[in-house]
């Protein structure tokens, strides 16, 4: 017979209070950040088909989301707009007077504690769908002509962007565009301006992902041709997601972010364990969207499997989760 006593790692387990007292990790509401689409008009309250439960607001009704936000502790929100103009340039995304400024005014107007984070990207604001500016390539005379995104044409955009949201009151912003060189462009625009103070939350790692078809279909942003794969990360790709950290943070970004989260918890790890800046990951769209549809039907536990997801994320070394459960993950992490 064995001298040694039975493991037992089961009386660890043995009831709800003691595995509270010993769980290793723990969400919080303060670490959530809160996706919020923002559209022209007033009173608006516009459901999103392929995201249950999230809605298009106008820069009024979104006013009244970020309260319930703040009441349930979450702390962060970003911002995406969705303009009711688009062109080939992406204007209407450095309108002063556009969808994200307006509702960023409002907002901070009315919530000044809230933190409005912005995001900078082209792909919501062109009738193409890219995230930069697209041009023609190709000799005279030549009939096929190829479209490229130009990524250094592109910066300049960016940064008046960035500049025109830091202007309205954002108090981070966060570039999603994964152009080369961007977020260079952009710290050296807001330094210029005085806005040496507004952190960049860089989208560094970010991946040429099936799971934002549902943020597409809520931000009418699927390009009208080709794919984002030249400018995305390839999903196999971890060590470049690493090397993409670095040229962000180099370039002066004070956070990074990698996204998707759920099918990237490696990259997530990785990254963690690399860097000392914070690591923000996106619970993305496509993560949320399955989850609902299956809650739907009756398949799935929406609350477990979202918690159960959210905790994997935090587990792999998230500082910050972006997440369009927010408020309700807020509210259970409350009641557990
Ligand atoms: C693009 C952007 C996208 C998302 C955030 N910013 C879409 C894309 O790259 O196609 C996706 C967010 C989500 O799926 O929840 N600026």
């Amino acid at each position: 017979m064995s001298t040694f006593p039975t493991m037992r790692l089961r009386r660890l387990r043995s009831s709800a209070p003691i595995r509270r007292l010993v769980r290793e990790t723990r969400l919080h509401a303060a670490e959530l950040i809160y996706p919020l689409f923002v559209r022209a008009g007033r009173s608006v309250r516009e459901p999103i088909p392929s995201m249950p439960g999230q809605f298009r607001y106008s820069p009024d009704t979104i006013v009244r989301e970020c309260e319930r936000a703040l009441k349930a502790g979450v702390h962060a929100v970003l911002l995406f707009g969705i303009p009711s103009s688009k062109d080939a340039l992406g204007k209407s995304g450095t309108d002063p007077k556009g969808v994200v400024p307006q509702a960023v005014r409002a907002i901070k107007r009315a919530l000044p504690e809230l933190v409005v984070i912005t995001d900078v990207c082209l792909c919501e604001y062109t009738d193409h769908g890219h995230c930069g500016l697209v041009r023609e390539k190709g000799r005279k005379g030549e009939r096929e002509k190829v479209k490229t995104v130009d990524n250094d044409a592109t910066l300049p955009l960016l940064a008046k962007m960035s500049l025109v949201h830091a202007e309205s009151g954002a108090d981070i912003i966060a570039p999603s565009d994964m152009m080369d060189g961007r977020v260079g462009a952009i710290r050296s625009a807001l330094d210029k301006r005085g806005f040496d103070q507004t952190p960049i939350l860089s989208y560094a790692a970010k991946y040429a992902s099936a799971f934002y078809g549902p943020f597409r279909d809520a931000a009418g942003s699927t390009p009208k041709f080709g794919d984002r794969a030249g400018y995305q990360m390839d999903p196999p790709n971890v060590r470049e997601a690493l090397r993409e950290i670095e040229m962000d943070l180099s370039e002066g970004a004070d956070a990074v972010m990698v996204k998707p989260a759920l099918a990237y918890l490696d990259v997530i790890r990785a990254a963690r364990s690399k860097f000392d800046v914070p690591i923000a990951a996106y619970n993305v769209s496509g993560e949320y969207s399955l989850v609902k549809a299956a809650a739907v039907k009756g398949w799935i536990d929406e609350r477990r499997a979202a918690l159960e997801i959210l905790t994997a994320i935090k587990r792999a070394g998230a500082d910050l989760i972006l997440t369009y459960w927010a408020i309700d993950a807020a509210r259970w992490i409350a009641s557990d």
